[in-house]
C-alpha cells in the first residue's frame, strides 16, 4: 500500500511560504487549509493565495475547504489545478454533484467529514469519491490532540473500498505525529496530513521519512 504524507502549510510561517515549502520537497502533496470563519471559527485564504502557493510549491496540491457553499466555490480550486480538492459532506445537500463537477475539471474529488459525522450514509456511494477525509480533530485549528473515537470510521472506509475494489484515498488530518500516525495506518488510513508535527520540526524534510516510517511500521 502506498503511504501519502502532505504537510499542513497552515502550520508554516505565513510570510515565508515560498522557503516552507521548499522544505518539504520531499512531501507528496502539499494541505492547504482554506477556512472562510463561516463553516469553521478561522480564516486563512481563498482561490488567489492559493493559485501563488500553487505557483511556487515543489509538489502539487491537496486543498481542503472548510467552507461553506462548496457548490459555489471548491470547481474553481480544481480549475486553477489543485491535485485534489476536498469540501465538507457538511456543508452540502449534493456531494455528488460537486465531486462530479470537480472530476470533470480533472481533480481528485474528496469529502470530508467532522469527528461527529457520521460515514455510513457515504459507504454505498464511495465510488463517487477519490479521496474522503476522516477528520481527526474539529476542524478549524492546527495543534489539537489526535482523537483516536473516529477510528471506527477509517475501519469500515476500508472495508468498504475494499468490497468495491476502489482507488480511493483514505485520509486523516489532525493531531498527526509520529506517535500517532501507526493508529490511523492501522485503522486503514493511507494519507497523512500533518501541519505541526512536520513544521514544529527542525528539519521538516526529515520529519516526513520519519512519518513515512511510523506509519509502515
Ligand atoms: C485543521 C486543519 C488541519 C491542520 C492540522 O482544521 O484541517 O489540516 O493544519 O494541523 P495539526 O497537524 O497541527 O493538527
Ligand atoms: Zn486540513
Amino acid at each position: 500500500m502506498s503511504i501519502r504524507i502532505n504537510p499542513s502549510i497552515l502550520a508554516a510561517d505565513f510570510v515565508n511560504i515560498e522557503s516552507a515549502l521548499s522544505s518539504i520537497s520531499s512531501a507528496d502533496l502539499v494541505h492547504v487549509d482554506v477556512m472562510d470563519n463561516h463553516f469553521v471559527p478561522n480564516l486563512t485564504f481563498g482561490p488567489q493565495m492559493v493559485e501563488r502557493i500553487q505557483q511556487v510549491s515543489p509538489v502539487p496540491l491537496d486543498v481542503h475547504l472548510m467552507i461553506d457553499d462548496p457548490e459555489r466555490w471548491a470547481p474553481g480550486y480544481a480549475e486553477l489545478g489543485a491535485y485534489s480538492v476536498t469540501f465538507h459532506a457538511e456543508a452540502t445537500d449534493s456531494p455528488v454533484a460537486v465531486a462530479r463537477r470537480l472530476r470533470d475539471i480533472g481533480a481528485r474529488a474528496g469529502i470530508a467529514v467532522k469527528p461527529g459525522t457520521a460515514i455510513e450514509p457515504y459507504l454505498d456511494i464511495l465510488d463517487e469519491f477519490d479521496l474522503v477525509l476522516v477528520m481527526t480533530v474539529e476542524p478549524g485549528f492546527g495543534g489539537q490532540k489526535f482523537m483516536p473515537e473516529t477510528m471506527p470510521k477509517l475501519r469500515m472506509l476500508s472495508e468498504a473500498a475494499g468490497r468495491v475494489g476502489s482507488d480511493i484515498w483514505l485520509q486523516v488530518d489532525g493531531g498527526i505525529s509520529e506517535d500517532t500516525i501507526g493508529i490511523a495506518a492501522e485503522a486503514g488510513a493511507d494519507t497523512f496530513v500533518a501541519g505541526s508535527s512536520v513544521f514544529a520540526a527542525d528539519n521538516p524534510g526529515l520529519q516526513i521519512d520519519l512519518l513515512r516510517r511510523a506509519a509502515s511500521a
